[in-house]
């Protein structure tokens, strides 16, 4: 790994930049003291890493601290530019605007989302540090891939600075309705901002129909099918804005799966907890947007008519997230009171029907973990994708297991095997669990098979691929010719 230095000072040599909210390393204390990179868990990251390694771009991003700017240098063969964000910055951009705003509000206002004007000031001020650093970056002609919530402004923002590149925008939340997203006192700004790219990728295509519709009602534009018709100063260009369901490494997965080690860990966790008849599995940030709640509800009631059988164990990790903000806080309270009472309710000594982990752990033990579990429960009440259900598809080389999907999810478009629930209507995620419980290994099979097929056949490197491509290609070949213009 080579010694941080500035940015600023490299060559705009990079004909592949990736522009994200987080670097894919953490900055983590050594023992003896002195810091070290870490590779960070996460879905963008488990999702881009492959890529980047392929094409050696550069990726610009926050460490995930109030320190110094670590700026440019090299952690496992990947090009990293790391930005600073100031303690302010933390609190207003990242904590405020990203997930006190945009999270809540994007995820179909499940939690209410608060709108101050001084969050708004700082986004506008960190999007365009890195903006600027991509302009830093980016080789003449170069292609520049920005990701997610925390940077909508960044395409419009780069395009003023350097009209030479090409920029493509991966949203990886959903898009909301436009009657909700015209609650943002910047949706005119925000939908301004993204439309500088040349390609926007949403999750499922009803979110690149909400954000079409956003062009229209927010800023008065023309779409036509998927593209939008942009006047800007130096001509009008078009737009696209379409699915691209994100994946998994699901080759790399499935290998990890296999390994003797990770299988025999697999067998020690169903011993440590106690051989239980029956392991449901639940693996989630701790976010209100995941369902947890619903679900430990579902389960209790579960336990307490006695329908799932004697000595069944469900396991939830549930990583910590944003623990700063407000509503987080409020649900590792009401989730660990929640734990607490099944448990003592249900428990006896010896044995905890909850085995509740608020942690992260590396691949090989997440492996391990769905390979122990019978039923896997992500029960989202609103989720862009949901990459833990791919996740443990891929795992699941034995073909066992069964898995329970809320149909809120942008997964429950692709894996038709799944139980698919409203996890909103407890009763309907009690049956779906008891189902996926009790199916017979022939079904579960034939299920997970299915799924696994499409997993396999449509993993991260294909997302990639087909975003890239599409961007890539000229824009008039992307225009549908049949369709009806609307404003
Ligand atoms: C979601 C978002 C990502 C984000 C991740 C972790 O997956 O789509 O953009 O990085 O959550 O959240 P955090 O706030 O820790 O970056």
């Amino acid at each position: 790994m080579s010694k941080p230095g500035d940015a600023a000072a490299e060559p705009a040599d990079r004909n592949f930049v990736v522009v994200a909210s987080r670097l894919p390393v953490d900055r983590v204390d050594r023992l003896g003291g002195g810091q070290e990179w870490r590779p960070s868990p996460g879905g963008l990251v488990t999702a881009l890493e492959p890529v980047m390694r392929d094409a050696g771009g550069a990726w610009i991003g926050w460490s995930g601290d109030a320190g110094p700017a670590p700026g440019a240098f090299e952690a496992d063969g990947l090009h990293l530019v790391g930005l600073a964000l100031s303690e302010a910055e933390v609190r207003y951009f990242y904590e405020g605007f990203c997930n006190a705003t945009l999270w809540p509000l994007y995820h179909d206002v499940i939690a209410p989302p608060q709108f101050h004007r001084r969050w708004w000031e700082a986004y506008v001020t960190v999007n365009r540090r890195f903006a600027q650093a991509a302009a830093e970056q980016a080789a003449p002609g170069a292609t520049v891939w920005v990701h997610d919530y925390q940077l909508q402004l960044v395409p419009r923002m780069l395009r003023e600075q350097r009209d030479d590149v090409r920029i493509g925008f991966f949203n990886h939340i959903p898009f909301p309705g436009y009657e909700i997203f015209a609650q943002l006192p910047w949706r005119g700004q925000v939908v301004e901002g993204l439309l500088g790219a040349d390609l926007l990728g949403f999750q499922r295509r009803a979110d690149a129909t909400n954000f079409l519709r956003a062009c229209r009602r927010a800023v008065g534009l023309t779409t036509k099918g998927s593209t939008v018709r942009v006047d800007d100063p130096g001509g009008t260009r078009e737009v696209q804005a379409a699915a691209f369901p994100i994946s998994i490494d699901a080759a790399g997965l499935t290998e990890i799966a296999r390994r003797d080690d990770v299988r025999k860990r697999a067998r020690e966790i169903r011993q440590a907890l106690g051989e239980p008849a029956m392991v449901l599995l639940g693996v989630d940030r701790l976010d209100y947007t995941k369902g947890i709640l619903h679900r430990l509800r579902a389960y209790g009631e579960l336990l307490h008519e006695g329908r799932l059988g004697p000595r069944v164990v469900l396991v939830q990790v549930a990583s910590p997230s944003r623990e700063r903000v407000e509503a987080y806080r409020t649900l590792r309270d009401e989730v660990e009171v929640t734990v607490g009472r099944i448990n003592g309710q249900y428990g006896e000594v010896g044995y905890s029907p909850v085995h509740y982990l608020h942690q992260s752990y590396p691949r090989e033990e997440m492996a391990a973990l769905y390979l122990a579990a019978d039923v896997m429960l992500v029960t989202p009440l609103r989720d862009g994708m949901n990459l833990v259900a791919k996740e443990y598809v891929a795992t699941r080389y034995d073909e066992g297991g069964t898995l329970v999907l809320s149909e809120f999810t942008g997964a429950a478009d692709e894996l038709a095997g799944a139980f698919l629930v409203n996890p909103h209507d407890i009763e309907g995620l009690k049956n779906a669990i008891v189902r996926a419980a009790t199916a017979s290994p022939a079904e579960a099979r034939r299920r997970m098979r299915s799924m696994r097929r499409r997993v396999r056949e449509h993993d991260v490197a294909r997302w990639a691929a087909d975003f890239l491509d599409t961007l890539r290609r000229e824009p008039s070949s992307s225009q549908p010719a049949g369709e009806p213009e609307i404003s």
